[in-house]
């Protein structure tokens, strides 16, 4: 079999970090190769660096067998190649067939011949089971959507090597089902298929090779049907990963969290939490498990203070909440792990320490007056940069410099650091590789066994149940069971969060 792409003698580096070091690989065409490495082993890096994004300091690319040589992503895509980025590139005002045919444009005359578009565009989504409205607004689309329309914007510009950051990270497991049957048929078309992805259990199920990056270097090439999780995480840590034990039980104080018949409307006025009812004691971790869109998203908003409640009552630190913002929910003690950390958790522009104090600035602390302590603002960054083992030069670097992972582990430190009475995390490993989550698991439970307690959303069912003292499922903006972990297992839940009923 041919190679499709290779990458010979990669390397890269930033001030203080050696991104790519040296890295050689082969890209058999017709394949699905997985990349997986730890957090900031060089991933994004190397991908960027291929799609003509990020000049690298020296080495080779060889596409179809011919060295090439890209100053920019309209190079690569000339060659054949296509990148699905983790934050989509669209743009939000045009529907989806004019971002999809944007720049190659089918035209009559001078202007963009509309019904030809949406017809290409409906011919290819079948073609590979990507499934849009042409005329819907980007604006209006879910995240699962704008991935289906970047891979068809991808393939509309012939792509034949299709490269995906992490693209399983933001889609609901239904979602992912879908694009691993999308990737199937690319392959059966004969186009290969990058991508990385920090999910074992996924490099198994749809992968042919694994390439396994660790400190910048590539460090093994393998067939994944000689290969197992273990092996694969060993290689990628240098140890053994445990992610099956479940916590010792803990004692159960007061409630940090009492939520009484809450009502929650949207932005559209429609009812998204109805009459919910739940508490969160101190030292247990309650799990929440929903399929998108059943109301958890805007439950967390209201408990947090980002969305007012319609109705009900929300008690945090022996405070109603139901009316506060988000300062003063944090005064009375909640500390809040946001699932999207580029809108809500962080300051791309800003650097490390400032983003380590960002919602907490205001603390005793970290102030002297009207001033900022510096110097006790830098240690408190130097420690969670530590502990949470952020790979980073220090705390004075520009967090957009950050890898993915690395500036989740950055939120989660921040919040865990404070030790707030209730923590709500949700997908609080979402992008962190399995020795990270196998750590920050540990530190949860840690958390609650001091005392906190812990509102767990995570759209990984498998964690819920590793990690919660209860599970409730919501269904439709309701609490419609409510499971011990040691008793259930992920088809019930499943069961439940599909409106299945006894
Ligand atoms: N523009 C940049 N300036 C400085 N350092 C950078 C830049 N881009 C990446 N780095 C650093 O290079 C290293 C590799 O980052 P990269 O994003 O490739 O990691 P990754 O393997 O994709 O990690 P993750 O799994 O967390 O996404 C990290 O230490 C990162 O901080
Ligand atoms: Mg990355």
């Amino acid at each position: 079999m041919s190679n499709a792409l290779e990458l010979r003698g990669i390397s890269k580096s930033f001030p203080g970090v050696r991104a790519n070091d040296n890295v050689d690989l082969e890209v058999r065409r017709g394949d699905i190769h997985a990349i997986v490495g730890e957090n900031g082993a060089g991933k994004t890096t190397l991908m960027s660096i291929l799609y003509g994004l990020t000049a690298p300091d020296s080495g080779e690319i060889v596409v179809d067998g011919r060295t090439v040589r890209f100053n920019s992503a309209l190079d690569a895509i000339a060659a054949g190649l296509g990148m699905v980025h983790q934050a989509f590139k669209l743009f939000p005002t045009l529907t989806v067939a004019e971002n999809v045919v944007f720049r190659n444009e089918p035209r009559t005359g001078i202007f963009l011949d509309r019904a030809e578009a949406a017809k290409r565009v409906r011919a290819l989504g079948s073609e590979y089971g990507l499934m849009v409205d042409p005329g819907a607004r980007i604006e209006d689309l879910p995240v699962g959507v704008l991935q289906r329309v970047e891979i068809l914007k991808a393939l509309y510009r012939d792509a034949q090597v299709l490269i995906l950051d992490e693209p399983t990270a933001v889609l609901t497991p239904q979602e992912r089902d879908n694009l691993f049957v999308t990737l199937r048929r690319l392959k059966d078309r004969g186009r290969t298929v990058i991508f990385i992805t920090h999910k074992l259990g996924e490099v198994m199920a749809v992968s042919d090779r694994v390439t396994v990056l660790r400190g910048g270097r590539a460090v093994a090439h393998l067939d994944t049907a000689s290969t197992s999780p273990t092996e694969v995480s060993r290689l990628m840590t240098g140890r053994n990963v445990d992610l099956d034990s479940r916590p010792p039980p803990s004692l159960l104080g007061e409630a940090v969290l009492s939520v009484t018949d809450l009502t929650v409307r949207d932005d559209d006025g429609l009812v998204r939490v109805d009459a919910v009812s739940l508490e969160v004691r101190s030292g247990e971790i309650l799990g929440v498990a929903a399929v998108a869109g059943n109301g958890q998203h805007e439950l967390i908003e209201a408990i947090c203070g980002l969305r007012p409640a319609d109705r009900g009552s929300i008690v945090v630190g022996g405070r109603e909440v139901a009316a506060a913002d988000m300062a003063v929910t944090r005064e009375s003690g909640l500390a809040y792990i946001p699932e999207d950390r580029h809108r809500v958790g962080t300051a791309a522009g800003g650097e490390v320490w400032a983003n380590l104090v960002m919602g907490f600035q205001r603390r005793k602390r970290f102030r002297r007056g009207r001033f900022m302590r510096r110097a006790e603002v830098e240690e408190h960054a130097r420690r969670i940069i530590a502990d949470y083992d952020v790979r980073v030069a220090g705390p004075a670097v520009t967090a957009a410099t950050l890898s993915g992972g690395n500036l989740q582990k950055l939120v989660v430190g921040r919040e865990m650091s404070h030790a707030a009475p209730l923590l709500v995390a949700e997908e609080p490993t979402r992008g962190v590789d399995v020795g990270a989550i196998e750590f920050l698991h540990r530190q949860l439970v840690e958390y609650r066994s001091q005392g906190g307690g812990i509102l767990l959303l995570s759209a990984e069912l498998w964690e819920l149940l590793a990690l919660s003292s209860r599970v409730v499922v919501m269904y439709e903006g309701r609490i419609v069971a409510e499971l011990d972990p040691a008793e259930t297992d992920e088809a019930e839940l499943g069961f439940f969060m599909t409106g299945g009923s006894r």
